[in-house]
This record gives structure tokens, sequence and C-alpha cells, in this order.
């Protein structure tokens, strides 16, 4: 492996933290969706606000040389004038400085999911307002811990929060509208190339990418009904966030079939000259599986989420585009309907590395299992044999020409799982009831593979 591949795992600030009204933190839009409908909330979390120091320590001694994690907006700026509270600022530099301590590589993203509730209130992801909130807040950041950064994500998963939140209303603000999912997704991605642009103009050092949830589109079979369908998935899935971040440019066969239902005139020819000028310099990719699909056929467009990995449904059919399939036989799924598919991700690199030929970070990986976590060690070796097939899909697009320079585990101890509360793990480390910490099975079996430089990974092919 190259000497700076980094070798790491994930977290994010809603997620771990807790510590939700503490240091004069304002609400976020999660903290106010979960209190008002009496959902199970991230309130204490893993209490990493206050275990920071205990989680980065056990991280660094798993043999993890980066920790990707995010910067809560609402911890940071008190209000929508962009008022600095010092006291986030001291709690995010102690965190970065304790991470450099032990030679953990910090990889910051500045917004994974936490609103503050303050914008949400005017209107959210539908305001454009809240994408120069972004910017002031960007800014905030990059002056902040720019002098111990290198490693910047400006938003993470931009198409997994606002279908939730706009079109299958699973996630705050819980609505069903496909003019505001349209609206909120060029918003947000507005929002994530004033934060480049903000990056560029201040001349800091490293490097900005974006974390895409990436899930490589698959047909049922190789007819031309079916790569219709299949264009009409990526650009759903997958183009409207890559080819704006990473060539500045939205998908002209998106824009034209939308603007034939839907008004577009919110996107201004301003805009677009910013989108195009501040692309990013390298791709995060969270990969759990890919999507495979067949051509529509009838009945409404209707979405669906499997939240209690019990028997819960999930849907996707876009009505006049593509429906997704999620029982194939012979196909290995987790409890929660996501499809076991390492293949999905080398063919995902070839194809993603040469659409945008820029270096790919594997920003998230791992599975969401029921584990009971009151046992001296949990032994996982389910989430083993996940994580070793998919490095070695990794290391296959790598022999291949790919230029992968990172993956991060998702997650480096249990956490919340938004909707899925804390029923769904993907820690490393398990958090029990209690707090206490204690390494997974696969925690011990990361940390051996590190050091082994990747040796320990049995390789596979497929077909
Ligand atoms: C992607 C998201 O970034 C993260 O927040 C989430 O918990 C994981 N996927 C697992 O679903």
């Amino acid at each position: 492996m190259e000497k700076d591949f980094l070798w790491g795992s994930a977290t994010a600030s809603y997620q771990c933290e807790g510590a939700w009204n503490e240091d004069d933190k304002a609400l976020s839009n999660w903290d106010v969706y979960l209190h008002e409908n009496k959902l199970e909330n991230g309130d204490v979390a893993s209490d990493h606000y206050h275990r920071y120091k205990e989680d980065i320590k056990q991280l660094a001694e798993g043999g993890q040389n980066a920790y990707r994690f995010s910067l809560s907006w609402p911890r940071i700026l008190k209000d929508r004038e962009g008022t600095v509270n010092e006291k986030g600022i001291a709690f995010y530099r102690d965190l970065i400085k304790t991470c450099l301590e032990h030679g953990v590589r910090p990889f910051v993203t500045i917004f994974h999911w936490d609103l503050p509730e303050y914008w949400q209130e005017v209107g959210g992801w539908l305001n454009a307002d809240v994408c120069y909130g972004f910017e002031r807040y960007c800014e905030v950041c990059f002056q902040a811990f720019g002098d111990l950064v290198e490693d910047w994500v400006t938003i993470n998963e931009p198409k997994y929060f606002t279908s939730s939140g706009y079109l299958i209303g699973n996630y705050p603000p819980g609505h069903q509208n496909p003019e505001e999912f349209i609206k909120a997704a060029y918003n947000v991605m507005y929002a994530s190339a004033l934060g480049v642009r903000a990056f560029r103009k201040g001349g800091y050092k490293g490097q900005i990418g974006i974390v895409h949830s990436f899930a490589p589109v698959n047909g049922i079979d190789d007819t031309l009904k079916t790569k219709i369908a299949m264009r009409y998935a990526d650009n759903y899935a997958n183009n409207w966030v890559l080819d704006t971040a990473a060539k500045g440019e939205i998908p002209f066969d998106l824009l034209c079939v939308l603007s034939q239902k839907y008004d577009l005139s919110f996107i201004k020819e301003e805009h677009l000259k910013i989108i195009k000028e501040n692309t990013v310099d390298f791709l995060g990719l969270n990969y759990y599986s890919h999507i495979l699909v067949k051509p529509y056929t009838e009945g409404e467009t209707s979405l669906t989420v499997n939240n209690t990995g019990k028997g819960g449904k999930n849907t996707v059919i876009i009505k006049g585009w593509f429906e997704q399939i999620f029982d194939l036989p012979g196909a290995v799924y987790n409890e929660w309907g996501t499809q076991i598919y390492p293949k999905g991700l080398e063919k995902g690199l070839l194809e993603a590395y040469e659409k945008y030929h820029l270096p790919i970070y594997i920003t998230e990986n791992g599975i969401g299992v029921r584990e009971d976590v009151s046992v001296e060690q949990v032994e996982d070796d389910y989430r083993i044999s996940f994580m070793n097939d998919h490095i070695a899909a990794i290391f296959n697009a790598m022999d291949k020409g790919v230029e992968v320079k990172g993956y991060f585990a998702w997650a480096s101890f249990d956490l919340y799982s938004w909707k899925n509360g804390m029923a769904k793990r993907y820690g490393l480390v398990a958090v029990d009831d209690d707090l206490t910490r204690r390494p997974k099975k696969s925690y011990g079996w990361y940390k051996k593979m590190i050091e082994s430089d990747g040796k320990l990974i049995e390789r596979k092919t497929w077909d």
C-alpha cells in the first residue's frame, strides 16, 4: 500500500456526541424533530462529547491513522447571523488536537445532516439563504481549524438526506414532495460549491471533497429498455451529486426531463457559474450496496424504507423512470433488506474513476446488525467477512488503476443510527447501555489487517 493510505473509521456529530443542549449549542433540526415526534433520539448517543479522548485513543490503538468525523453546525454558530460559539470551537480544536497527538489524521465533514433549527424554521434547504449561511459556516470552520486540518468534506450524502427529508418523508422535515426534493437537492449542491469556493478563496492548505451515498446501478438484463431505466436510476441516485460536484455540471438529460414537469426557475445562471468553477479535489464514496433496476411497469411513484429491521419494506418505484428490485433470489440481504454485494463496489469504483478521474476515498463501509453488546466481546465474524470482501473489491479496483487513497469503516464505535436508533449497530467497538466501550472482534481484526499492510485480506474475484 502507499505509505499515506488512510485506514480509519468514521462517525457523525449528531449520531455520537450527545450533549445536545450543552455549552451553548443551538438546537438542530434533528433535536426538534425527534423530540416533537417522541422518537428515539441522540440526546446522549455515544456520549462522544465527553469521551472523545478515550475514543480517539482507542481508535489509534486499533492501528488506525485517520478519523472521519463531522462538525455540528449548531454547536459552532449560534444564530442565522453567524455568531460564533467559542465553546464549540474550543471543543473541536481539542478533539482535532487529540487526533494529531495520537498520529491520527482528522478527516473533517463540515455538514452531516444536523441543520441548525434556526435555519429549518425559515424553510431549511428550500430557502436559498441557507446556502449562504453554509458558506459563512464553512469560512468559520476553515479559519478556526485550517491550521490543523488538511482533509475537508463539504457535505455528507446530499442524495440520502434530501430524498429522506423531502421525498420519502422519514427524516426531518418529513415532507413528501418531489418539487421540494428537487429544490432542496439543488440548494445543497449549490451550497457545497460555495463551500469549495470559500476554501479556495482563503488559500487554506489541503484538499476539499464531497461525500456521496454511492449506489452503482446494475440492470436486470441487457435490453435497451433496461438501459434507459438504468440511466434514470443513475441520475436519481448518483449523477446529480457526482457530476455536479466533480464536473460542475448538473446532468443535462435529467434537467430536460425535470423541466417538462417542474418549475426550475430557482436555477440561476450565476449559481451555475459558481458550480462550474468550484469542483472538488476528491470524491468520498460511502458504499453499502448497489441498486438493481428493471424498467418501470405501472403504478404511482412509491418510496418506502425499512427502518425497523423487522420485516419493514423497501420500495423505490419512480413513475415512468425505473423500479428497484429488492428480492432477487439467491442474493444475500441484511435484516434491513440491504443486499450485501461487494462486487458492486469494484465495478462502481472502476466506473466512477473512469468518469471523474479524481482520487477516491471510501468514506464509509460497514454492516448494521442487531447485536447483544452486554457480552465480554461481540464475536462479529459477519462484520469481518463483510469488511474483508469489500476491501478485497477495493484492492481489485486499485490493481486496475483506480486511485483509492483511504478506507473508513462505518463506524468507529456503536452510535445512534438515525431512524433505526441504537438497534442497528455498526461499530468496531461496542457501546453498552451504560456507555462502556468494549472492542468487538472486528476491531482486533482491522488492527491486524492494517498492520499487515493489507496482506491479511483474503483476495476474491467475482464471476
Ligand atoms: C450513511 C450516513 O452517512 C450515516 O450517517 C449512516 O448512519 C450510515 N450511512 C449507515 O446507515
